[in-house]
């Protein structure tokens, strides 16, 4: 069944497609359409940002406990819709089944989370220098908040920035990826639904790339985007702040990562497997998360890259709907840029893990093929043994199922070694040494640090995001993202009916400071 999708503005969905139509299809069945979406331009997306700002104040306006009920019903909704999303979205982008259910979880997580902070949402009061005097803090909403995310988590990370949105009083523009619409317009609606969200509240809307840029200026422009959150490459992520940087703002950004995984010499090597397997892996190696670099102590490497090869080469890859490690890439434009990365294997480097590199075929078979490959964009895991900082394979990250292992002997030089790329997301160190594990801790530029577990997994309500070309220190999850969607207010009320000067008209004790025992 094809699914219709367009731009939702205001409650209403918007009739034609400004920018033609795209054909979201299933990447493990290349022939089945999974969506018909309408594209919209960048003038559809300054319309949107007007519908938001006229819903905003009055959405504000709702009290914040009202604003949680809505999240918690959203939440429900969401459970109990929990396997028909999940469906839809190991159709659309080819994520195994098991972890799209998880990917699922990941909202009723959040919702569960922040539906508790409508009843919270704390300001302070602040003693006064001054009698009569009190001191307040209050969280206000940002305004309207422009999202943009990306496909690889179509549900779960835009409700890392959607639900806190709404709850603290913000109207919300969002723009997924084309090639993961159909999920997105099921989110959309589950969320209009439950939440019973009054038009121009959270808007949608589809579009390229390049009409999505152009829109997002103009509606800055206008003065009609208060915030912008953006998931996706350091490339365009650095091209968003710098936009948001001209209008005096600071992007909420979450970026690419170059994840390394340090095992040590006395790591339990069977788990470390385990956890560079799913880390690599998992999800076709296309989380912001996923292991880029094992980084092995120069006396287990061997043992482990023999355990390591031997356990990728046996994992189950093809249908996301059977038991697999992992399916298809996401879409075509990630097969390509897949290709690419392969081509930056050298001659220094060794290359285990399959039966093959590069597209699964029956030409280029893989052992153990679940399903038929011919039928999608599916890849051979590569693991690339002998990488060094210089390599592009070790400085850049390689979204898609290549991991890079190389060695270290100290463990400054290990810290080294993780933190060359520039990246700073996600790391992980397998370790039974606390010395090392806090001195990774210490010395890793990354903004999540995994202990005898893989780089991805993170938990819904710790704070994610990453440095360096991860992004800009912005915080998703849990109390912190609140930072991104409100403005500190503070409140002075002087009722002692003169002016009372601040630092100047203060009461002072006179203490006998040569006093001693
Ligand atoms: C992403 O790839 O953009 O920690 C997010 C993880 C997931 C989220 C990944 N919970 O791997």
């Amino acid at each position: 069944m094809v699914q219709t999708v367009s731009a939702v503005i205001g409650g209403s969905p918007v009739q034609g497609a400004p920018a033609g139509r795209f054909p979201s299809t299933n990447p493990a069945r290349l022939d089945e359409v999974v969506a018909d979406v309408a594209l919209g331009d960048a003038s559809l997306l300054v319309t949107a940002a007007q519908a938001a700002r006229q819903a905003q104040r009055a959405w504000a306006a709702v009290p914040a406990p009202v604003r949680g009920r809505a999240i918690a019903h959203i939440g429900r909704l969401m459970e109990a819709n929990k396997e028909r999303l999940a469906r839809l979205v190991s159709r659309e982008i080819g994520k195994p089944y098991p972890e799209a259910l998880g990917e699922v979880q990941e909202i009723i997580d959040t919702c569960d989370f922040f539906l508790g902070e409508g009843r919270r949402l704390y300001g302070q009061t602040v003693p006064s220098e001054m009698p009569d005097k009190q001191l307040f803090t209050f969280r206000n909403p940002v305004g309207v908040v422009a999202v943009i995310t990306a496909g690889n988590f179509p549900v779960a990370v835009p409700s890392w920035y959607i639900v806190p949105a709404l709850l603290c009083g913000n109207a919300v523009v969002w723009k997924p990826a084309e090639y993961s619409a159909g999920a997105a317009a099921a989110f959309h609606e589950l969320f209009c639904r439950g939440g019973g969200l009054p038009p121009g509240v959270f808007n949608v809307v589809y579009a390229d790339g390049q009409q999505t840029y152009a829109g997002l200026e103009q509606a800055l422009d206008a003065g009609l985007v208060d915030k912008v959150g953006f998931t996706g490459s350091t490339e365009v992520g650095a091209r968003i702040g710098e936009l948001a940087g001209r209008h005096l703002q600071s992007a909420c950004l979450e970026l690419g990562g170059k994840n390394p995984m340090v095992v040590t010499a006395n790591a339990d090597l069977d788990l470390a497997v385990e956890g560079a397997l799913f880390g690599g892996f998992g999800t076709a190696g296309q989380r912001c998360t996923s292991l880029g670099t094992v980084i092995c102590h120069e006396s287990v490497h061997d043992e482990f890259l023999i355990r390591f090869d031997r356990a990728t080469s046996a994992a189950a890859v093809g249908d996301p709907f059977a038991d697999v490690l992992y399916g298809p890439m996401l879409d075509s434009r990630f097969a390509e840029r897949f290709e690419k990365y392969l081509g930056w294997i050298g001659p220094a480097h060794r290359v285990l893990g399959s039966t093959g590199i590069g597209r699964i075929t029956a030409a280029n078979p893989r052992a153990g093929f679940v399903g038929d490959p011919a039928a999608g964009l599916f890849y051979h895991p590569t693991i690339v043994d002998g990488v060094r900082p210089g390599d592009e394979i070790f400085d850049q990250e390689t979204f898609g199922p290549l991991v890079g292992v190389t060695t270290y002997q100290s463990m400054d030089q290990a810290i080294e070694l993780a933190n060359a790329p520039g990246y700073g997301l996600s790391s992980a160190i397998y370790t039974n040494d606390a010395r090392e594990a806090f001195a990774f801790r210490q010395g890793v530029s990354a903004g999540m640090v995994s202990v005898n577990n893989s780089t991805s997994g993170a938990e819904a309500h710790l704070p994610f995001g990453g440095n360096g070309k991860s992004g800009n220190g912005s915080r998703q999850s849990g109390v912190w993202v609140l930072d991104q969607f409100t403005r500190w207010q503070s409140l002075n009320w002087d009722y002692s009916g003169r002016l009372q000067k601040a630092q100047m008209d203060v009461a002072e004790l006179t203490p006998d400071l040569e006093f001693r025992l």
